[in-house]
């Protein structure tokens, strides 16, 4: 009971509704050391289900419970003015699940598009959807696209959400369309290097992952951003998704502040 009741209590902190954009002098980023923050941040929202169950709810209660807390992780990236957030939201390997629960986080996707996508636009955010997105129901897809070409002139937070997103997949597409251009004596194999392999990943454009952070206590990549993670600092937590608040976050962000990276090089403090 205790802990239903404790449970509930974070929840509503985690996936408040009243969240606005802090300010940069907010409370919230009091000890931030705003020279050493990452530019890229990815997501692993993991462990909806896992808090589901554990408050007794059906694991659908979890997926909806976690979209409140990619809301309000969105605004603390906004206010953090992070260049981009990108989030894990459905795998190439998460078609294993029972259908009623691919389904309804299909509709999940759909409802907060169709909630949310205004509010983003005022708050400037360019949204961008990665993965194999043809294997989407068409509806969703054409929501995705519409909701591209609606942000596409923005200037703030680059959002990407990955749907129906497999790392290897990705750098199979990559280099199929590498191989149809060598095919075709637009390049040869001697052009192939990295900024090309990059240019046909769908995260072009975008910098490196600098901070990796998975949630809900398991330690694994589970096929995110393979190649954009090379040299990404990780940062695991306990914390299941839905619970996980925008002071969280911004413990992930000092922790990441403090780390020595030296991408191969000697320690340059
Ligand atoms: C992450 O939470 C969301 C998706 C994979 C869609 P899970 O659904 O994986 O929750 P757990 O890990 O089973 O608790
Ligand atoms: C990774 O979580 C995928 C998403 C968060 C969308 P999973 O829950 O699917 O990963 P595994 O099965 O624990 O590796
Ligand atoms: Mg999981």
């Amino acid at each position: 009971m205790l802990k239903k009741i404790l449970g509930k209590a974070v929840t509503t902190l985690a996936g408040r509704d009243d969240f606005a954009i802090p300010e940069h002098d907010s409370p919230l980023f009091a000890d931030v050391d705003w020279d050493r923050l990452p530019r890229h941040v990815a997501v692993i929202m993991d462990g909806n289900g896992r808090w589901a169950k554990g408050q007794g709810m059906l694991r659908t209660a979890g997926h909806s419970a976690g979209v409140k807390t990619l809301k309000n992780i969105l605004k603390t990236a906004i206010g953090l003015q992070l260049d981009a957030l990108t989030v894990y939201a459905f795998s190439t390997e998460n078609w294993k699940r029972p259908e009623a629960e691919v389904n309804f986080l299909m509709n999940l996707f759909s409802e907060y598009l169709k909630k949310e996508l205004q509010e983003m636009h005022e708050d400037n955010v360019q949204i961008h959807f990665i993965g194999r997105l043809e294997g989407l129901p068409a509806a969703l897809q054409k929501q995705m696209r519409e909701a591209e070409e609606l942000m596409k002139d923005n200037t703030g937070v680059k959002f990407n959400i990955a749907a129906n997103y497999g790392g290897q997949d990705e750098l199979i597409r990559a280099m199929q369309n590498i191989a149809v251009e060598v095919q075709n004596g637009k390049l040869s194999p001697e052009d192939i290097d990295e900024a090309l392999l990059e240019d046909n990943l769908d995260t072009a454009g975008n910098l490196p992952v600098d901070l990796m952070i998975r949630t809900s206590g398991d330690m694994r990549l589970s096929n995110f951003l393979l190649w954009q993670a090379a040299y990404a600092e990780f940062y695991f937590t306990d914390v299941p998704w839905p619970e996980f608040s925008p002071e969280c976050f911004v413990d992930a962000m000092k922790a990441f502040s403090h780390r020595d990276r030296r991408f191969g090089g000697l320690d340059n403090k």
